[in-house]
């Protein structure tokens, strides 16, 4: 397999020419020439999307595409969307409305592809509809971006391409070209999980693993040759990673922790129905392995949990938070709520912010459920109005602040030590902001002339408030590459 990223039926290969007098790049692909073109994208969605959009990029370059934050000079429009809240989707549809517009300007030499999680579901749907859109593609055909272009390009009519991939292994390699410290690392796809308010199930196919084998050998060449210090595995359910090849994420953390090099290892998203002891034990012994922890909970009611089909109750959550808390207690826990779910009572909703108090998040993400066609939800009975959704959200991010800043304060006066990441201005001064270990944001000002950007660094913590923490500059590393 020529770009060694992923699996393609397809025959036709990419084949690279060099002009020698001008030193013009172009690519030969079944009989057609790829000049350098620009390619502009739009990716919404979780890290999954962003990490499917690097790919695909990564296939482009093969086929002389380089990526244009201009979309003005775009010879290609890419959007990876996402399905998950009828928000998500609202801002597709209408940026893709727009680009009608720019088609019309920039005539047929402008190409529009849509992938992801609605093309995989409404793919043929959106062609239909969208007469300036050229192809739509599902989650499962990233690697076959390539041929799906060149189909383009040749001539082929509008075409939406929906298919799973039915190979029993799941098999990938990683690209990344941002030359960052930081990577994400695909484990498993897809979700069995089937919750009621769910369209991942629908949008992403079945779970399927990589192999241990496999993807250590794939975090062993990012430190090696790509200067990776940090990675996090990805996928929608990481805990239930290689149950189908008798493996675990246990056995694949404490593999990764023996990486030469490797020095932070995080993963995301872990459901909490199945984390296990082994798992909560990792947390303790594991150096490597990073402070924070993503466990979405949705509800802390135990009745709306089994409407939601989370398997779990909040017994059993705050059962495992703790364990968790025994064997490492600078975890820093962070989680997803769902306010409003289909007929959820006042005291149901009460239950929640009980849990909030309960389970001392250091963060959380909140959502008004959104209704998605063809869950099980979308059948149930629903007495709730917009407005009471509204309202118990502000109520439980009103909540959760309170709690946040009471936590927060605690890093007062102790010493972190964060990657830092990039300069930012705010309100016209300019600091530099890191990550702690436990994926905090801490900003710092730092020597004038210093470039900090992927230094580790010890800052202290002078000022934390509920949503952002100052620090002080004690001890500069550097790169420690
Ligand atoms: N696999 C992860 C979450 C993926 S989706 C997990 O199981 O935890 C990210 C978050 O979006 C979910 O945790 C949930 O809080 C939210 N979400 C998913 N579907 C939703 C819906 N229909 N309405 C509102 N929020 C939703
Ligand atoms: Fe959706 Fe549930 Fe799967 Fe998470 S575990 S992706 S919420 S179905
Ligand atoms: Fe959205 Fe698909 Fe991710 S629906 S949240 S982009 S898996």
């Amino acid at each position: 397999m020529e770009s060694g990223l992923g699996i393609r039926n397809s025959k036709l290969r990419e084949e690279t020419i060099i002009n020698p007098e001008t030193g013009e790049k172009s690519v030969k692909m079944g009989g057609l020439t790829f000049p350098p073109r620009r390619v502009w994208m739009k990716t919404y969605g979780c890290q999954m999307n962003y990490h499917d959009s690097l790919r695909l990029l990564a296939h482009l370059k093969n086929l002389n595409f380089t990526k244009t934050e201009e979309i003005e000079e775009a010879d290609m429009v890419l959007f990876n969307t996402c399905a998950i809240r009828d928000l998500a989707n609202q801002k597709f549809y209408s940026h893709l409305g727009e680009m009608k517009h720019l088609k019309k300007k920039k005539g047929e030499k402008l190409v529009i592809g849509a992938g992801g999680c609605i093309a995989q579901t409404e793919g043929k749907h959106l062609v239909a509809k969208y007469r300036h859109l050229d192809f739509a593609f599902g989650t499962d055909v990233i690697d076959q971006i390539n041929d799906m272009v060149f189909r383009t390009y040749s001539g082929d009519d509008r075409f939406a391409v929906n298919t799973w991939d039915r190979s029993s292994n799941f098999s990938i390699e990683t690209k990344i070209n941002h030359g960052t410290p930081q990577a994400f690392v695909n484990i498993i796809k897809g979700c069995d999980k089937y919750c009621t308010y769910c369209v991942v199930p629908y949008t992403r196919g079945r779970e399927r693993s990589r192999k241990l084998v496999e993807v250590v050998e794939d975090v062993k060449k990012l430190v090696k040759y790509q200067d990776v210090q940090e990675v996090t595995l990805l996928g929608q359910n990481v805990n239930s990673y290689g149950k189908e090849n008798g493996e675990n994420l246990a056995q694949l953390l404490y593999e990764l922790e023996k990486v030469e090099g490797l020095k932070l290892i995080r993963y995301t998203t872990s459901h909490p129905y199945d984390i296990t002891d082994e798992l909560i034990e990792a947390h303790g012994n594991l150096k490597k392995l990073s402070n924070h922890l993503h466990l979405p909970v949705q509800s802390g009611s135990a009745s709306v949990l089994k409407r939601m089909n989370r398997e779990y109750t909040p017994e059993h959550f705050l059962e495992r938070l703790a364990k968790f808390r025994e064997v490492n207690p600078n975890i820093v826990i962070s989680t997803d709520i769902i306010a409003g779910f289909c007929n959820e009572t006042q005291e149901e909703h009460q239950a929640t912010l009980d849990l909030l108090t309960n389970a001392q998040f250091d963060f959380i993400y909140s959502y008004v459920y959104s209704e998605r066609k063809n869950t099980r939800a979308s059948g149930m009975d629903d007495f709730l109005t917009d407005d009471i959704r509204g309202e118990r959200l502000r109520e439980i991010q009103k909540h959760q602040l309170d709690l946040q800043l009471h936590i927060r304060k605690q890093m007062e006066g102790r010493t972190y030590r964060v990657l830092v990441e990039k300069e930012k201005t705010f309100k016209g001064e300019t600091k530099w902001l890191g990550r702690t270990n436990c994926n905090r944001i801490i900003h710092f000002k730092g020597q004038p002339e210093t470039n900090y950007k992927w230094h580790w660094v010890d800052l202290k913590v002078l000022d934390a408030t509920a949503l952002s923490c100052q620090g002080v500059l004690m001890k500069d590393l550097g790169t420690l590459v």
